[in-house]
């Protein structure tokens, strides 16, 4: 039942926010580390992260005490000016990722949507494509944003439902499909292939594991930049500082965003070499705040949690715990037929199709028993914590996940 400061935070929501949400009914006020408090003080484990931005736990001191301590010396001056800040984190970040250059921008979608940009312009300028035929090659699922050049390229009929005409220059090839690939990659025009190295909003699809290197290798042999979109899976979500490095190869184009900033303030950022780069002129991208000092702080106090907390390397040992816990589990149970995912970006799929109630049950049944997660196509459940947590927390909230799934199991 809702309580009545529950009932009276979401009644404002309802009455004066647009409505293209729909939220667990929850009011949250307080997080620290891996937990949530709600408007009544109960506590939950946090088992969404917030899409994965906040990989170093809420409120994390040294990320607020960086936004603290540059937000009273200079937030904005707008990319009119040089700041004192900006180039040391261009130079921290190429450094931390292994690239040339990087381009700041504010959040996810704006991060793709410049990559988009640089692999169009540097097929005009560079592979010398004619003039308005560069296309981008992207997969069957994917989900990189809300803009119109983001649900351009998405097959959800949902995202897409009355918002055309689309962008021009895509083509929507099957997911973990190498043939498919080599055939679109035969068009000539084609200047990048743009994916997601495992699918989060979809329901945490991860490919086969050949998949991302030969399709890379693909990219090369015809002169195709290969871009990834780490916004979700990137930042030791996946158990590797980019999920990509499980598979030993580099992205022409890095996009990231989400827990760059620990999910304290919005910052994307794009990664790429000087030839790609180097091929946008001044006024042709940007954006008012991206490259801000306050951002730049945030972040590269960020980057260091990750590092100093050794946060890849937890995410990599206490995935495999969660998601060997949940395979002994459903061995036995007929309400979950699938756990998948790297690392601590995780999955399961309930044995329901998407048009079910049930993995919305689970998430309210799940909130009762104090952790915060939240269906994704109906009949998945994402389970992402801040890579923060511990051992014993892990295995507390996986025996909290458990007993609430076998409370529902069929007799
Ligand atoms: C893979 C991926 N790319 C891009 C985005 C868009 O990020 P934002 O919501 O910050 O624009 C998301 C958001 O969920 C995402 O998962």
């Amino acid at each position: 039942m809702i309580k009545s400061l529950t009932k009276h935070f979401i009644d404002l929501e309802n009455s004066y926010g647009a409505q293209n949400y729909h939220p667990l009914p929850v009011v949250l006020k307080k997080g620290k580390g891996i937990y949530l408090w709600d408007v009544d003080g109960k506590k939950y484990f946090d088992f969404l992260s917030a899409y994965s931005a906040v990989n170093q736990g809420h409120c994390h001191p040294k990320i607020v005490s960086a936004l603290i301590k540059q937000s009273s010396i200079l937030t904005l001056t707008s990319r009119a000016f040089y700041n004192n800040v900006l180039g040391d984190y261009e130079k921290f970040l190429t450094e931390y990722f292994g690239y040339d250059r990087l381009l700041p921008m504010n959040t996810g979608v704006e991060g793709g949507e410049t990559a988009v940009k640089l692999a169009r312009k540097w097929g005009y300028k560079i592979k010398r494509i004619k003039k308005n035929k560069a296309k981008i090659i992207f997969v069957s699922g994917n989900f990189w944003g809300r803009t119109l050049a983001a649900i351009s390229s998405s097959d959800d009929p949902v995202s897409k439902r009355d918002f055309g005409p689309f962008m021009p220059g895509y083509e929507i090839i099957p997911y973990n499909d190498l043939t498919a690939l080599k055939e679109a990659l035969i068009d000539p025009n084609v200047v990048a292939f743009m994916v997601e190295p495992i699918q989060g909003e979809a329901g945490v699809v991860v490919p086969d594991e050949n998949y991302l290197p030969e399709a890379f290798k693909l990219c090369k042999k015809n002169n195709v930049l290969f871009i990834a979109d780490e916004v979700q899976t990137g930042i030791g979500r996946t158990g590797e500082m980019i999920c990509c490095d499980h598979y030993g190869f580099k992205p022409d184009i890095l996009v990231l965003g989400k827990a760059l900033s620990g999910g304290v303030f919005p910052v994307s950022a794009v990664l790429s070499s000087h030839e790609i780069m180097l091929t946008i002129k001044p006024g042709e991208h940007g954006s008012t705040f991206g490259g801000n000092p306050l951002a730049c702080k945030v972040v590269m106090a960020s980057l260091n949690v990750i590092k100093d907390e050794e946060l890849c390397l937890n995410a990599k040992k206490l995935g495999n715990i969660f998601r060997s816990m949940m395979n002994d589990y459903i061995l036995s149970s007929n309400v979950v037929s699938l756990v998948r995912g790297k690392g601590l970006l995780n999955a399961i799929v309930i044995n329901d199709d998407e048009k079910s109630e049930t993995a919305w049950n689970i998430c309210l049944k799940l909130k009762e028993n104090g952790l915060l997660a939240k269906p994704t196509h109906g009949n998945i459940i994402r389970f992402a914590p801040p890579l923060t947590i511990s051992l014993s927390e892990i295995t507390l909230a996986t025996e909290i996940i458990i007993d609430t799934l076998k409370s529902f199991e069929k007799k």
